[in-house]
């Protein structure tokens, strides 16, 4: 299977956003880190500023049968049509894994819910770019 490594929201920004909290490296290294990683596997890493992209990339999933690393930024906390569309995803028996660089957990009250982590495959957070590396890994093990 493919893989689709699919990012939301000012998540363009990396290197200059708030490096305080997601560190200094830019989107591009991230792509960098994770093509080193891929050990063959078909990847690609996407970002986009639009939650309606971001819903036809997971139907593009679904129908090229992609599995999904997903960090759908501040969309994580409040946006029903991506979690409609990640369930998708995940009842289509493909992997999905929801990952954050920082851990919204001991941020900002607004950021303790996600309402994508109840339909995700599971979640990985607060471990920098390595929540991809290690997200990778997973679908690596599980994917066959
Ligand atoms: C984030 C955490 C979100 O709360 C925030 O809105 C982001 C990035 C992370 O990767 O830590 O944009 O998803």
């Amino acid at each position: 299977n493919r893989v689709l490594v699919l990012n939301g929201p000012n998540l363009g920004r990396l290197g200059s956003r708030e490096p305080e909290v997601y560190g200094a490296l830019t989107l591009s290294d991230l792509r960098d880190q994770l093509e080193a990683a891929s050990g063959g596997l078909a990847l690609e890493v996407r970002q986009t500023d639009s939650e309606s992209e971001l819903v036809s990339w997971l139907h593009e999933a679904v129908d090229s049968a992609s599995h999904v690393i997903l960090n759908p930024a501040a969309f994580t906390h409040y946006s029903y049509a991506l979690r409609d569309a990640v369930a998708l995803v995940t009842d289509a028996g493909l992997l999905l894994v929801e990952v954050h660089i920082s851990n919204p957990h001991a941020r900002e009250e607004f950021r303790h819910t996600s309402v994508i982590s109840g339909v995700a495959t599971g979640v990985i957070a607060g471990f920098g770019f390595d929540s991809y590396l290690l997200a990778l890994e997973l679908v690596r093990r599980r994917s066959g």
